[in-house]
């Protein structure tokens, strides 16, 4: 029996439901000597914003126990360069292509959704959420009314035909409001979660390890934060489809984010000591939904909020597929 491994991000298919993450590999082109990027459910590229910028002051990454922490400040070509260097070259790779947008500002934001209206873009992934700004005030995830403010304005500036998910944050006290509060604004779906805020100290000059102090916790260490979120939203948005994040390093790490309610999943910090993660999960992620009696990837979606007497009814009626039960 094959598996039906395909799954959409609102009213785009994809593939397969594994994705790199925003931020961890450019626009694709790095993995593309390790892989074809067209065989990825699709690239979410490095948020990109109006005009070039530099980023945060080095050192901008360290290591923690499972996990990694980022201040890299949101560096990047800007959306010209951006659109004629890196869409471009997506396109040509037959990638399924989600664009991040970054902006200091609901204009920015509306700007950067005018540039792309025209361009080859499947999904607009608006990140209300980086943690690397200059003033807490700018993580407009972490507030209801500054999150529904720019995705109504971004969802009035974009394509109608491209769906926007919005990026949010777990360093919330109720990640459900925001998620809410985003869906109401007009989001088609939504991304989660980005990194969590932390801190490292230097034991050799007793300062902060990052020179921007703060940066972005990601990595295995935040899966169960992430998971969390996904139960969550998809508790109180049922009908929103998630694109889940957070520590995924394996196909029984991407089950348990489908079986939470994520149509599909973002590989991140992984790719960073193997690059052929994202592909290896899709192998993986099929053998275990195969393992568990599924016949494709939406059956599972959510599956973990079934009670046990609908799952097992589910169940019965599936055998184990052959040749790949355990
Ligand atoms: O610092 C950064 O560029 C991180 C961005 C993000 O986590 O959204």
């Amino acid at each position: 029996m094959t598996m039906d491994m395909t799954t959409s991000l609102a009213s785009v298919e994809l593939a397969n439901p594994v994705l790199t993450a925003s931020g961890c590999a450019a626009a694709g082109r790095e993995l593309s000597q390790f892989f074809d990027v067209a065989d990825l459910g699709g690239v979410v590229t490095k948020s990109i914003m109006l005009k070039p910028r530099s980023g945060r002051p080095t050192p901008r990454m360290a290591e923690t126990p499972s996990g990694m922490l980022n201040s890299i400040g949101l560096q990047g070509p800007g959306i010209d360069s951006f659109i004629a260097n890196d869409l471009s070259w997506l396109r040509q790779a037959g990638a399924r292509t989600v664009v991040s947008i970054a902006g200091h500002n609901t204009d920015e934001f509306v700007s950067l959704a005018k540039r792309l209206y025209h361009q080859p873009v499947d999904v607009l992934e608006v990140n209300i959420s980086c943690p690397n700004v200059e003033s807490r005030g700018q993580v407009f995830a972490c507030d209801p009314i500054a999150s529904a403010r720019v995705i109504s304005a971004v969802r009035r500036a974009t394509n109608p035909n491209v769906p926007i998910f919005a990026k949010l944050s777990p360093d919330v006290t109720d990640i459900t409001q925001i998620a809410r509060a985003v869906a109401d604004a007009g989001a088609d779906g939504i991304s989660l979660i980005n990194t969590l805020l932390g801190l490292d100290i230097d034991l050799d000059t007793m300062r902060p390890t990052l020179g921007g102090t703060t940066g972005g916790l990601s990595g295995p260490a935040i899966r169960p934060v992430a998971l969390r979120c996904v139960w969550q939203v998809h508790q109180a948005v049922p009908q929103l489809p998630l694109l889940g994040m957070g520590g995924i390093r394996t196909g029984q790490d991407a089950l348990q984010f489908i079986l939470a309610g994520a149509s599909a999943v973002s590989v991140g910090t992984a790719v960073f000591h193997d690059p052929t993660a994202p592909i290896r999960i899709i192998a993986e992620l099929e053998a275990e939904l195969a393992r568990r009696g599924f016949r494709s990837v939406a059956e599972a979606v959510g599956f973990a909020h079934l009670s046990a007497e609908e799952q097992a009814a589910f169940l019965a009626s599936r055998s184990p597929v052959a040749g790949v039960a355990s």
